[in-house]
């Protein structure tokens, strides 16, 4: 079945620089830094950025490497509101070849986009480079977000890159060490909150609305500028690597932003006629199965996503209950052909192993991409005809104690050759 997307649009009258926002709900239309606002003022639906002209292959300046100009995110300058941001830089992260995982799932082709290789070690970079940037156009000097974990430590880096106060809610007790380790050395003001990451977002919310501070959350539509760019690079790299695009993209999903920018990076390729609908990948998105509110509302066909007040996962990143991006993400995964799937912490774990095989070092939630694939293909629903492309979204020393327990245990020896022999020898 190939894919169908809705590429209508309505003509822009408040446009600065070809660029507006345009609420999802209600079509109503705002200019972009005149104010800060994060939602419709009317209907208080999601808001997408909008261009008065989009960009094709051409328009991206020829071959991509790091000789021939500004590489990864800024290399897409033609599709951002900016021609540069604050840069640390990001992007331009390799999308591996896997064959031992190639042949174990028999798909077609696998590869695997390593986003952990960004400069905060996740995908996260992407959009903060476009959401600082717009925080210095619309004149703030606080910025805030709740957070998982990599939000908060790439907001902490690009804010301190910009030399703004960076302020940052998480769940206490629920972040992995690397992350909390990189908010607090990059400067960020870390609040543990007593609650859940949801509980997190509510409260920055409220916090941004009364102008304490500018939120870099996802529900920020310019954060999921920056994170099209996954979409643009995984196109490019793999039909320069194979003459064709993937038939599909298996993604972790928490908030769903990503799965909201990948559908936009698709819709915007389709409008300029890049790819035509049946060159259009399958979102497939991953949830672990105590947090699956997406998965839910795509196995029931329902047109919201009800929120899970009780979510638990060893994957602390996508411990999510609330997705507040899935009216932008449904839509993407149902036009596509693709599906959503829950998978367990103990096949999570699997997987992040049988990556770490393969030189390929993640954190638990990338993993769920890969446990995702396997599931897919054994209820058939993945075809063994197919090219798959996995996103994994955060690096290995994110999480160091959920890398510990996966893998092996260190043994103790005597500072001696002899006995280190005798050692190796049992
Ligand atoms: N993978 C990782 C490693 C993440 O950190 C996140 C989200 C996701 C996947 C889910 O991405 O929200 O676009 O569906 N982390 C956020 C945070 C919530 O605060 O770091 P999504």
């Amino acid at each position: 079945m190939s894919a169908h997307l809705d590429l209508e649009e309505s003509e822009p009258d408040v446009a600065t620089d070809g660029v507006w926002l345009t609420c999802i709900e209600c079509g109503e239309q705002f200019a972009p830094f005149a104010e800060i606002r994060y939602t419709c003022d009317h209907c208080d639906g999601l808001l997408e950025v909008r261009y008065a002209d989009l960009p094709t292959w051409e328009d991206f300046g020829g071959a991509s490497t790091p000789e021939s100009g500004p590489y990864g995110v800024w290399r897409y300058s033609a599709a951002l509101p900016f021609e540069e941001g604050v840069s640390l830089p990001e992007g331009g992260t390799p999308l591996h070849y896997v064959p031992r995982l190639e042949e174990e799932t028999g798909v077609n082709t696998l590869r695997v986009k390593h986003e952990g290789m960004n400069p905060t070690g996740s995908f996260k970079d992407r959009g903060m480079t476009v959401g600082v940037r717009v925080a210095r156009e619309v004149g703030v000097d606080r910025l805030a977000c709740a957070s998982t974990g990599n939000t908060s430590a790439a907001l902490a880096a690009y804010g301190a890159r910009a030399g703004m106060e960076t302020l940052v809610l998480l769940p206490a007790g629920k972040v992995a060490a690397g992350k909390v380790a990189q908010a607090s050395l990059h400067g960020a003001r870390i609040l543990e909150v007593d609650g859940n990451f949801d509980s997190c977002l509510d409260i920055v919310q409220d916090l941004a609305a009364r102008g304490e501070a500018y939120l870099l959350n996802s529900l920020n539509p310019f954060r999921l500028e920056g994170q099209k760019t996954i979409g643009l690079e995984i196109m490019e790299r793999f039909h320069a690597d194979e003459g064709r695009y993937p038939d599909r993209i298996v993604l972790p999903v928490g908030n769903a932003g990503n799965t909201a920018a990948l559908y936009k990076c698709f819709r915007e390729l389709r409008k300029v006629g890049a790819i035509d609908d049946d060159e259009v990948p399958k979102l497939t998105g991953v949830q672990a199965e105590n947090s699956a509110p997406m998965v839910e509302a795509i196995e029931e066909g329902n047109d919201e996503v009800r929120r899970w007040e009780n979510v638990e996962t060893r994957a602390t990143a996508i411990r999510i209950g609330n997705p507040v991006n899935a009216p932008k993400a449904l839509p993407g995964i149902r036009e596509t052909g693709g599906t959503a799937v829950a998978v367990s912490d103990e096949e999570i774990t699997d997987a992040q192993r049988s990556l770490a095989e393969e030189g390929v070092g993640v954190e638990p939630a990338s993993a769920a991409s890969i446990a995702g694939l396997r599931k897919l293909r054994e209820t058939g629903e993945i075809e063994a005809d197919e090219d798959v492309v996995c996103l994994t979204t955060g690096h290995l020393l994110k999480d160091p104690d959920a890398a510990y327990e996966a893998g092996g245990e260190p043994e103790p020896v005597p500072n001696d050759t002899e006995a280190v022999l005798d050692h190796l020898g049992e």
